[in-house]
């Protein structure tokens, strides 16, 4: 016997109705599929705008919303409105949050292979920080500009050495990384020297992410010692810790607090006498428990003494993380949100190959049927974002939802989508 799916990962506005049905935001789950079918992508819109402002309290001005997390033109207004920077990792990442309507003043521009192009895209549009990853960067950025009397505002990536204990796919903090000017070599140092004296760059200051889905607030301790250092020794004015923070999928995991992951930071950098302003760019924090992800059962095999798999109308194109890094999910039956689950379950999608699984320890109640909407929670980060159209399967719709109201901010892909950039 399994409990019911606990509320803590599930959007800060969702109730049951008196027949047991799930409603976010003020809408039941069955009046969203009804409307918007299958996969479908719901957000919690009141949720989304707290964790901006819980970022805005802790952090200040300044504090960058990741985008990569999840980005759509609605999502950019939203981490603007609230006040937030938005941190754009790429050309594309950049574009919608300016057509959003987000100031380029707003924008923090990464990346470790920044192309010419998008260096002058993000110059061209006066895009507010851009944050320098390498030598050849630099160089880049030095052709791109001599002679044109124009300059940057930049920040500095270093690469602290502390190695953040998270799937090695994302810890991007040890001192063997592609990213950013490693401290231990002296590059740090000396890229902030060379930056110092360019013409064309006004230094700002220095930035590091050690990594995503990071649960030891140690290890940003250890991190901001690191550059508050740096910080101190070149006398920067501004220090951002990046993203990071670690956030419950599972029952048995513990959501880091944004507010307590700010004093942190503040207080080793107070104690070290930082004067530069500190902030932060956390992604998934912002997003990821905003939203689930509903499907609808289509296939059921019982294979007896091995496992049920039910197989949904989603899969590794709508949440590749399973696939990837071998992340774990809840599952629960929006219709019996509160009542246990205890049938055993492995999702997976209708995708062509073994590896589509998208929770392998699952429960449902046990009158499970075809037909049935089945969700997992805490999908608002790195699912939509991460989507692909493998096997040629449309891309699903996502709603926000609020107040009792619901609006389509990305609309399902349509066949036509799949062809619109064939020639020929
Ligand atoms: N800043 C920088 C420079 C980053 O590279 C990232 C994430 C963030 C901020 C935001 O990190 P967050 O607060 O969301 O952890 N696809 C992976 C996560 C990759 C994160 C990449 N960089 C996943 O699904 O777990």
């Amino acid at each position: 016997m399994t409990n019911p799916i606990s509320h803590s990962l599930l959007p800060d506005n969702s109730t049951v109705d008196d027949d047991g049905m799930l409603a976010i935001g003020g809408v039941r789950v069955d009046d969203l599929v009804a409307e918007y079918g299958t996969p479908l992508f719901v957000y919690d819109e009141l949720h989304i705008r707290s964790r901006c402002q819980q970022a805005v309290n802790a952090f200040g001005d300044g504090v960058a919303y990741a985008a990569k997390a999840f980005l759509c033109t609605a999502m950019a207004r939203i981490a603007h409105e609230e006040g937030m920077h938005i941190d754009v990792a790429t050309m594309g990442e950049a574009y919608v949050a300016l057509q959003a309507g987000v100031p380029a003043e707003s924008l923090v521009f990464h990346g470790n292979n920044k192309s010419e192009d998008e260096l002058r895209y993000a110059i061209d549009n006066r895009i507010g920080r851009i944050v320098i990853d390498s030598f050849d960067e630099i160089d880049r950025i030095e052709r791109i500009l001599s002679n044109t009397g124009e300059t940057i505002q930049a920040l500095i990536r270093v690469t602290p050495g502390i190695q953040a204990s998270t799937h090695e796919y994302v810890a991007t903090g040890q001192d063997d990384s592609k990213f950013g000017f490693t401290v231990s070599t002296g590059w740090a140092g000396e890229a902030v020297e060379r930056v110092s004296s360019s013409d064309c760059i006004d230094l700002l200051g220095i930035h590091a992410h050690i990594g995503s889905q990071v649960f030891t607030l140690e290890s940003f301790r250890r991190a901001a010692e690191v550059l508050a250092d740096l910080s101190n020794l070149f006398q920067l004015s501004e220090l951002s810790v990046g993203g990071g923070l670690g956030v419950a999928y599972l029952e048995e995991e513990e959501t880091l607090d944004i507010e307590e992951w700010g004093q942190t930071i503040k207080k080793v950098c107070s104690e070290s006498g930082v004067t530069a302003r500190v902030t932060a760019e956390p992604g998934r924090a912002i997003v990821a428990s905003a939203a689930v992800t509903l499907y609808t059962v289509g296939t059921i095999k019982k294979l007896p003494g091995i496992r049920t798999y039910v197989a949904v109308d989603g899969g590794m194109h709508d949440n590749p993380r399973p696939a990837l890094y071998g992340s774990g999910y809840e599952t629960f039956v929006p219709r019996r949100v509160e009542d246990p689950r205890n049938f055993p379950i492995t999702l997976v999608g209708k995708h062509c190959e073994s590896g589509d699984v998208i929770v392998s320890n699952g429960y449902a109640p046990d009158d499970l049927v075809v037909g049935d909407i089945l969700a997992t929670p805490v999908t608002g980060a790195y699912g939509h974002s991460m989507g692909s159209n493998y096997n040629k399967v449309l891309r699903p719709a996502v709603v926000f939802v609020n107040e009792g109201s619901h609006r389509l901010v990305i609309r399902r892909e349509e066949l036509s989508d799949l062809i619109n950039t064939d020639i020929g």
